[in-house]
């Protein structure tokens, strides 16, 4: 999508963070942008510094688990600013664990909000968007950890890989559609999320050692080197300009995935293939070989400068 001007985008979680470097890079090239997120006081913290600019950003109260809300949230967009073009399903927790120490309670809430809150903007937005007929694009935001695991996260992680391979079919189910997808795989980008993630959790989510805890102070994810979300804005809204099926913001991670993809390459037998068993997978469908995966033709060099 080249021509982003005048369009309307819906970004969750976008009252914070990435979700509000999102938000500004789209209001900077003349977008309207709604701001949906569960927190009341964030979203009036963001609205001053875009009414400020005179910027037209709309905020709205949503939890991205909530099917019903999401579906007026839609309505509301559409009637403040018009049909949605894009959509950034942004939101999202972390709560590290490892597997032994994790509860149910732990994955509901992990896989609510990461995994089904992105499933719930998806299935309300898109038939919206595919009855527009105009042009559009989801972008979810995943991570890296999303391709290679952080020790003691195996929630985040799972969520996280589970956003890419659902990105990916995506775009081979819509790619004769109207709508273009990306996955967006950050690495850390200074943000509120370990603070958020605490406050965000609902009671019934919450284990007993959680509700028996003061209330999170506020901190923040922040670090002198991380990346901004101003720049991480920028970097996605040249990926929707781009239809990049991957935007990966972060180098330095270049050599920990060609590790992993290489060792998956290496547990393949070294075995000759059976060219007659292979000439029979080649006609399932794209079980043997997916071309979604030429789409991504363009290297990740900086230039909005
Ligand atoms: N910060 C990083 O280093 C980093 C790296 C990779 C991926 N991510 C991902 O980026 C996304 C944004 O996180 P961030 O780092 O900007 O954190 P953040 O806490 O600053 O922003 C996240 C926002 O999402 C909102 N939110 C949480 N649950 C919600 C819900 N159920 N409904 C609606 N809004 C909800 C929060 O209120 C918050 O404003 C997340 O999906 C996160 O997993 C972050």
């Amino acid at each position: 999508m080249q021509d982003v001007a005048g369009k309307v985008a819906f970004i969750t979680g976008g009252a914070s963070g990435i979700g509000l470097g999102i938000a500004k890079a789209f209001a900077g090239a003349g977008m309207k942008v709604v701001i949906a997120d569960l927190r009341q006081e964030a979203l009036d913290e963001a609205m001053a510094y875009f009414q400020e600019k005179n910027l037209p950003v709309h905020p709205l109260r949503l939890d991205v688990t909530d099917r019903e809300a999401y579906a007026r949230a839609a309505d509301e967009a559409e009637e403040v600013f018009g049909k949605v073009h894009v959509l950034v399903n942004n939101a999202g927790v972390a709560m590290p664990g490892s597997i032994e120490k994790t509860t149910f309670k732990d994955w509901d809430f992990g896989v609510g909000v990461n995994f089904m809150g992105v499933i719930n903007g998806i299935l309300t937005f898109l038939p919206r968007m595919l009855e527009l007929g105009e042009e559009a694009h989801i972008v979810t935001t995943s991570s890296m950890s999303g391709l290679s695991v952080v020790d003691g996260n195996v929630i985040y992680n799972s969520t996280k890989a589970a956003l890419i391979t659902m990105t990916e079919t995506m775009a081979a189910d819509l790619r004769n559609s109207n709508v273009g997808v990306s996955v967006f795989c950050p690495g850390p980008v200074s943000s509120n999320l370990g603070y958020t993630s605490q406050v965000v959790r609902p009671d019934h989510l919450k284990n007993e050692w959680q509700l028996k805890n003061p209330p999170p102070q506020k901190n923040s994810s922040a670090h002198d080197v991380f990346m901004s979300p101003e720049e991480v804005g920028q970097r996605v809204l040249r990926g929707i300009r781009r239809k990049d099926l991957y935007i990966i913001t972060h180098p330095e991670f270049k050599d920990g995935l060609k590790a992993r993809f290489d060792a998956i390459l290496r547990a393949f037998p070294a075995e000759p293939i059976n060219e007659e068993r292979k000439a029979v997978i080649k006609t399932i469908g794209t079980l043997l070989y997916n071309p979604i995966y030429e789409t991504q033709t363009t290297p990740g060099e900086p230039d909005w400068d």
